[in-house]
């Protein structure tokens, strides 16, 4: 098929040229953003030049865990979209220009954010870039998996029963999707279990979040610093 729209070649250039994360779930409120947040604060604090993309474009809320006021902050323009800097993390999101308003995209609109935020950004200086995404496998997760069809998938889930579920169905569409190996971490875990990684329940992260340093002293913080060599280890 003949691609005319110019961002998905643009995209795939940029982001084919650096390490990426995609962090995904079948279900909401399992820690998806909470742990691409760590994630990227670890990663920066390895000596990476992190970039974290916030593409849950109907309901983004990373800029609330780093604490960035998107009402008064813009991202600077001038090749594409400069990131915001938190705490030597970049940072893009839709929320600076959708402000507190709902973003009621579907389909083919909510495709159509992604390719623009994606294409638009200016990634000079960042060399890992993590991706937060909505939960399940939908048109903006598909998409992004096919624009960079070599990312490490991470996969958050919670040890709880009807989550194992959705992670079975979740983890078979991954591979039916040609993504067959991904890392799956288990979220708010109350003990380790052998061959699992986990990431511990911590009732610390409610007071930390909107702030960067605080976030950094929560135990669950340490483990994803931890996990962080497991996942660059596996990064192509
Ligand atoms: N390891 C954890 N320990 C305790 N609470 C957590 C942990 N991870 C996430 N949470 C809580 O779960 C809720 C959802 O987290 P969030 O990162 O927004 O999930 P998602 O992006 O998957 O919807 C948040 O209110 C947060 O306080
Ligand atoms: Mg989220």
């Amino acid at each position: 098929m003949l691609e005319v729209d110019p961002r998905p070649a643009r995209i795939r250039a940029e982001l084919g040229a650096r390490k990426v994360i995609i962090v995904t779930g079948s279900k909401g409120g399992v820690g998806k953003t909470t742990i691409a947040a760590l994630l990227s604060l670890a990663l920066a604090e390895r000596g990476l030049r992190p970039l974290l993309i916030d593409l849950d474009v109907t309901d983004p809320n990373m800029h609330v865990v780093l604490g960035v006021d998107v009402e008064s902050q813009m991202p600077g323009e001038t090749k594409g979209i400069s990131p915001m800097k938190v705490h030597g993390v970049g940072f893009i999101s839709i929320a600076p220009y959708t402000k507190a308003r709902p973003a009621p995209l579907r389909g083919e609109d909510a495709v159509n954010a992604v390719r623009e935020l994606l294409a638009a950004t200016d990634y000079t200086g960042y060399d890992t870039i993590v991706i937060d995404t909505p939960p399940g496998l939908g048109d903006v997760n598909l998409e992004l998996l096919r624009l960079v069809p070599d990312a490490l998938v991470v996969v958050v889930t919670t040890p709880s029963k009807l989550s194992k579920d959705s992670l079975r169905r979740h983890l078979q569409l991954l591979a039916e999707s040609g993504y067959g190996d991904p890392i799956v971490l288990y979220n708010m875990s109350r003990g380790e279990r052998p061959g699992e990684l986990s990431i511990p329940f911590d009732g610390d992260l409610e007071e930390a979040y909107g702030d960067p340093l605080k976030l950094m002293e929560t135990k669950a913080y340490g483990k994803v610093r931890g996990l962080a060599e497991v996942l660059l280890a596996r990064l192509r």
